[in-house]
């Protein structure tokens, strides 16, 4: 039996899809080979203890005790103690952890810090690629650096947008244009992303967008836009689903309709990549190109938009972001995309924490003292 533990929850807007995440990965997961336990991390960011209970529907369910909480060591064989009022109550020796906190504290490297810290395997990307990847700015500036093709955009320090207003919103004006899109540079769920489609509406949605992030972006929007995402899975070797796609059911994809009105629409796989030959394969390399590119292993979701853009009048696809975490739910993309091309969430799952482990035991081989 191979202890997994699944961490999910976390403080982060993103909260309630990661817990939707961990019990859908909690009832797909082989339980004649693997132990499961879970750590929850609520909205305070305390971590505590989840029991596993059946509901109504006969389906697995963590059930987050609050009295239980957990203390982590670092660096001992039992690396999770279970406290109830002071009391140790359970010690867990995890052989491999499973993080599926989105966003902020889960999906930027911190968890994945931590997991390093008490020398322990995980699934997914480590803690430079996990940094890179939520953050938008790094993310366009490496692959645009790497030759992949992704939006034009104007960065903006908070610094710089209360001193030097007038220069940058000029800047925007003539590089970017409207309509535009302001973005927080790190968070996810469309937060802090405003579509400015008025060039007056664009120092105001800068400021709006500053209320979430010290740093923020400016790109050019992509005209009659079609949303494309890819699921990767793998090391070095890698398994890339075909590409599908989104329409929105809002004017973007935004939180509402990301997570609320259920009006989405999906398509997979993506006609137009099937009737296109070349923009198929221009999905396929460019995805491969920017995992490899941003250092990711495990798993991690490509997302594309394609169209035209004010100054380009062929439709082309840029890249937009690499989710690496991306949800586990029923109906997320990243498991549907993958089993599209024949793999069940199961076999994913088995996957991924082979991943983990192989990629932990490579690290381990190197050498730490110097003699
Ligand atoms: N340059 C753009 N052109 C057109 N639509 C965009 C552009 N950037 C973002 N969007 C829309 O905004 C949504 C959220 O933006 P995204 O960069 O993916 O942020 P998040 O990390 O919050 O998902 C996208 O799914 C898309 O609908
Ligand atoms: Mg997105």
């Amino acid at each position: 039996m191979i202890n997994v533990c699944i961490i999910f929850g976390g403080k982060s807007v993103e909260h309630e899809i990661s817990v939707i995440s961990a019990n859908s990965i909690l009832n797909s997961i082989n339980h004649n080979k693997y132990a499961v336990n879970g750590i929850y991390i609520n909205k305070n960011g305390e971590i505590t203890y989840t029991d596993i209970i059946k509901n109504k529907s006969d389906r697995l369910e963590f059930k987050p005790s609050k009295s239980n909480k957990i203390l982590i060591s670092v660096g001992s064989e039992n690396s999770l103690l279970v406290f109830n009022k002071r009391k140790l109550i359970k010690t867990l020796r995890p052989d491999v952890f499973f993080p599926v906190i989105h966003g902020t504290s889960g999906e930027d490297g911190s968890i994945q810090g931590l997991l390093e810290l008490m020398n322990k395997p995980y699934v997914g990307c480590d803690v430079q690629s996990s940094s890179i990847c939520i953050d938008k700015i790094m993310t366009k500036k490496l692959i645009k650096n790497a030759g992949i093709r992704t939006t034009e955009f104007v960065e903006i320090s908070k610094d710089d947008w209360v001193n030097k207003k007038t220069k940058i919103l000029n800047r925007v004006k003539k590089n970017i244009g409207v309509p535009c899109f302001v973005k927080a540079s790190n968070l996810g769920s469309s937060i802090g992303i405003y579509k400015t489609n008025k060039a007056k509406d664009l120092s105001k949605n800068i400021s709006k967008s500053f209320k979430y992030a010290s740093t923020i972006l400016i790109e050019e929007s992509i005209l009659d836009v079609e949303e494309i995402e890819v699921s990767v899975l793998g090391n070095e070797s890698l398994t890339v689903s075909c590409p599908g796609s989104i329409a929105p059911s809002s004017e973007f994809y935004d939180y509402n309709a990301k997570y609320i009105d259920g009006k989405s629409l999906t398509e997979i796989p993506y006609s137009r990549s099937l009737k296109n030959k070349s923009l198929g394969v221009e999905i396929h390399s460019m995805s491969t190109k920017a995992y490899k590119e941003l250092n990711c292993s495990g798993m991690a979701r490509v997302d594309f938009l394609y169209g035209k853009t004010i100054k380009r009048n062929k439709p082309a696809l840029f890249l937009s972001e690499i989710n690496t975490i991306p949800g586990f739910t029923e109906i997320s993309m990243y498991p549907k995309l993958l089993e599209h091309g024949g793999l069940k969430l199961e076999k994913v799952i088995v996957t991924l924490i082979n991943l983990a482990i192989k990629k932990y035991n490579l690290k381990k081989k190197l050498v730490t003292s110097f003699d």
